[in-house]
């Protein structure tokens, strides 16, 4: 019956979830497990003993890096989150012969050739499934569960605050600061919410999502990346009007090899499963050649959910360790030998169709000089709609176009605003009708 034990870095948010999860469920989890799953030091600089939480003078240390080699322990379970010295700590676990877990995306993302590589080359797990979806269990599903079939495309709602953002200006009316306001005040949003707001955590876990998905290795320069920053009321309520919605989305397909790897607003049907996500809630959204598509759905971040996802990897890498299993399975899925790098389709190749915005002049001929520049760019319009004044003699002019290569939407665009019957830059936002 020896007791399998974990150190933790990081008693922060989800650190301290864990070990709530640890001692709540320590009964079940050895029955599950047939024998204890142990606590066995935590490191944090600013963590104080907490008799709530179990926490004695004894397990708490300041020194991360001798916790993570001393010998008895099993599982490193990394929860400092940034780059260093998290990755330095993850590297030095597993040369130790410890299996590891994180939920540090932005690590992963930036740095996971090496540490997965160093944990196939120790013959030690890594799991990461909180990095993805919180509380979703993506991770898993896209290794084990639908690893038979060949996915095609992922959608995924894999930022919250994005999502709240979003949500409260589609449901209450705001314009993008008083929701992004509203979201701080609610602790949606961080004091400095640019890795959100920007897309860039999106493209992190994106990244994540195509290697499991299609067995290629992603970093986030690589994906194109836009926030939401830019997205205004009246975008939202034309989207309405037109029967979309408007969705920071992750969006990956598999186009025979080339991969479309990209993070911005999309409009999608509202009448869509995607649609329907709300607030602080994740979802992806998977398309397999054999299943067809499926969707799953939970709570992306918070303590709790967060903290179930570092324990299901624990208690996975523990039943193996407790079973006596040597060697650990391949922690993407595809063995790092096989595994090759995304051949990313370049932004202009993509095919979409878009929602275009103008302000253009109250005068006869203005549609006309669009259209006509649009058409001569190979770009057919599918529906207009032209409203009453707005401000300062300019009227709104919408478009929705049929599929158009974005090289020449943006070329078209371009020419558009040089018009002097348009002013301002005009806006458009990709449109995913059959996802
Ligand atoms: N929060 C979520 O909902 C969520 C969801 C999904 C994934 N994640 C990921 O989970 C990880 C942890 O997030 P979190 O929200 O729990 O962060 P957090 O609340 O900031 O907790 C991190 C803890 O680690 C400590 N720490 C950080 N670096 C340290 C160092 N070098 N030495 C000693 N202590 C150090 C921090 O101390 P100080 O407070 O003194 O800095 C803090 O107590 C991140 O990678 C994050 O991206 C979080």
């Amino acid at each position: 019956m020896k007791p399998v034990r974990v150190a933790l870095l990081g008693c922060g948010t989800v650190g301290e979830g864990v070990v709530k999860l640890m001692r709540r469920n320590a009964a079940l989890l050895e029955r599950k497990l047939g024998v204890p799953l142990e606590l066995a030091g935590v490191a944090d600089r600013s963590l104080r003993p907490s008799a709530a939480l179990g926490l004695t003078a004894k397990l708490i240390t300041r020194d991360a890096a001798a916790l993570v080699v001393r010998p008895d322990v099993d599982i490193v379970v990394e929860l400092f989150g940034g780059r260093e010295p998290a990755r330095a700590l993850i590297l030095k676990a597993l040369a130790a012969g410890k299996d590891v877990v994180t939920a540090n995306k932005a690590l992963l993302a930036e740095h996971g050739e090496q540490i997965f590589a160093a944990a196939a080359k120790a013959g030690m797990a890594i799991g990461f499934e909180a990095s993805v979806g919180g509380g979703v269990p993506i991770i898993r599903t896209l290794r084990e569960a639908l690893a038979g079939d060949r996915q095609r495309a992922v959608y995924g709602i894999v930022n919250g605050t994005c999502n709240s953002i979003l949500t409260m200006m589609t449901e209450q009316g705001a314009e993008f600061s008083q929701a992004l306001a509203e979201a701080q005040r609610m602790g949606l949003a961080e004091a400095n919410p640019a890795l959100d707001i920007e897309g860039h955590d999106a493209a992190h876990k994106l990244c994540l999502l195509v290697t499991l998905a299609f067995g290629a290795l992603l970093k986030p320069p690589q994906v194109h990346t836009e926030g939401i920053s830019h997205i205004t009321q009246a975008d939202i309520a034309y989207a309405r009007e037109l029967g979309f919605t408007i969705k920071l989305l992750a969006i990956a397909k598999d186009d025979d090899g080339a991969i479309e790897a990209r993070v911005h607003p999309t409009m999608i049907p509202t009448r869509h499963l995607l649609a329907g996500v709300a607030g602080a809630f994740n979802a992806i959204y998977i398309h397999g050649e054999a299943l067809g598509s499926t969707m799953y759905f939970g709570l992306g971040a918070g303590q709790m959910p967060t903290a179930t996802a570092v324990m299901a990897d624990v208690l996975e890498i523990a039943r193996a360790r407790s079973a006596g299993a040597g060697a650990r399975g391949h922690a993407l899925g595809y063995p790092m030998a096989s595994m090759t790098r995304a051949r990313v389709k370049p932004m202009d190749d993509v095919l979409c169709e878009y929602y275009l915005r103008f302000e253009a002049r109250d005068k006869p001929g203005v549609l006309g000089a669009i259209a006509s520049v649009l058409g001569r760019g190979g770009i057919s319009i599918a529906s207009v709609i032209q409203q009453g004044r707005g401000m300062e003699g300019t009227v709104p002019v919408i478009m929705r176009t049929h599929e158009a290569r974005e090289r020449n939407l943006k070329r078209a665009l371009a020419r558009i605003r040089r018009l002097d019957t348009v002013s301002g830059t005009p806006a458009f936002i990709r449109i995913e009708e059959r996802l």
